[in-house]
């Protein structure tokens, strides 16, 4: 009967971790998966949550079946982490916001509401991209083609290729950009890039689609946000997606939202309707405790400032692997510059490595890093950081 089914070849990243989880080696390291380990390598369960997940215990709540769109409290505590505090379009209810099953069940909710109701308009990805934007977007039946980003000689940004390339796009046409730790290169536009690329897209009537999975991890909360801000200042109306499995380590409770910014409140309840009919007929309604949790800790201020404080350990970690690593990597390889590592952002970074490199590096040194070269930067610690910087300066010096 299913025969004729193809093999699935796996996931590009999934499947690797899967690898490693398999691994017997005791010194494996895992640099593929974007998951945030903490300087003893284990995934950190984060105070202000498990405080607020006591609490949420204590009171025995019964586990009904949430809105379609989510719960209230929640959706609310998203906008204003998203948009701000003091946003004018929170204010004016021009914004529909639903909860997302994780930042990829908000992205497939917006990329069905795309197909839904912008006939015609196709979908541009940076070259390179997370590579499950692209299969959410194809998955929705939409097309979906690359627009420039990285540039792999000088290990940077292709910016006026790509301004010009969104100069030519068609009016209506969809592009998807990561407001800050830019997956898989970390690399991130500067303010002033942004607002050329805001300009741009308004003359263009280009409809920006914000995936933000890292809020946090970049210079901050608040800064993280800024380019999603700043678009909405200045008129343009985003579908933007956030997520809280990396900034509350609740990878596993799928917690995430999808806002569409609309021009008036009547058109942000008429976008809130056809969201939720999207829900109803593909998962019905959301997972109700990593909700919970989420909002507690946002809603309850002392527990969201020990969640700020929390976040900020977790950058600055990472921001001092980058840092360790570029030392030993350069002691090794005087005359090697890998400036890259400490000028990118967030939890990962282009290496520029090969992808028969990447295999040497899993086979012989059991340290697994995506096959694009992509390493997870938050799976170094100071117990690893040394054999990782060795085995590179291997892997480099075989090169010349
Ligand atoms: C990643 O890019 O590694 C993470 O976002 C995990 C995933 O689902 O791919």
């Amino acid at each position: 009967m299913y025969q004729h089914l193809p093999v699935y070849a796996g996931d590009p990243i999934l499947s690797l971790h899967e690898a490693f989880m398999a691994d017997p080696r005791p010194n494996k390291v895992s640099l593929s998966i974007g998951l945030y380990f903490d300087e003893q390598g284990r995934l950190p369960v984060l105070d202000s949550v498990r405080k607020a997940d006591q609490k949420l215990r204590e009171q025995e709540r019964p586990s009904g079946y949430l809105p379609i769109e989510g719960a209230p409290d929640y959706r609310a505590a998203v906008q204003k982490l998203v948009f701000g505090a003091d946003s004018a379009a929170v204010a004016e209810g021009r914004i529909a916001t639903i909860q997302g099953v994780g930042g990829s069940g908000a992205i497939r909710i917006g990329a069905d509401f795309i197909k839904s109701f912008m006939p015609g308009s196709d979908v541009w990805v940076s070259d390179p991209t997370w590579d499950n934007h692209e299969s959410l977007m194809q998955g929705a039946g939409l097309k979906v083609a690359r627009y420039p980003y990285y540039d792999a000689d000088s290990n940077g940004l292709r910016y006026d290729e790509m301004l010009a390339f969104f100069a030519r796009l068609p009016a209506g046409s969809v592009v998807l950009m990561q407001p800050c730790c830019h997956n898989p290169t970390g690399i991130d536009l500067s303010k002033a890039q942004w607002s050329g690329v805001i300009q741009v897209m308004k003359d263009g009537g280009l409809v920006p689609f914000l995936d933000m999975a890292y809020q946090g991890f970049g210079e901050g909360i608040e800064e993280d946000a800024w380019a999603v801000r700043a678009m909405v200042e200045a008129g343009l109306c985003p579908l933007v997606t956030n997520s809280f499995s990396k900034n509350f380590s609740l990878y596993g409770e799928r917690c995430g939202g999808l806002s569409v910014v609309c021009p008036s409140a009547d058109e942000a309840d008429r976008v809130l309707g056809q969201l939720k009919a999207g829900i109803r007929r593909v998962y019905s309604s959301p997972p109700l405790h990593g909700e919970r949790l989420v909002a507690a800790v946002l809603d309850t201020p002392a527990l969201h400032q020990q969640w700020v404080a929390e976040v900020k350990d977790m950058r600055e970690r990472i921001k001092r692997m980058r840092v360790l690593l570029a030392e030993r990597l350069t002691a090794g390889l005087p005359g090697m510059s890998v400036d890259f590592l400490t000028e990118q952002h967030g939890m990962f970074s282009y290496t520029g490595l090969t992808s028969d490199e990447v295999d040497t590096l899993r086979e012989k040194h059991g340290i697994y890093l995506v096959r694009s070269g992509r390493m997870c930067v938050a799976g170094l610690n100071e117990g690893n950081v040394q054999a990782v910087a060795d085995a590179l300066i291997v892997v480099l010096r075989a090169r010349s």
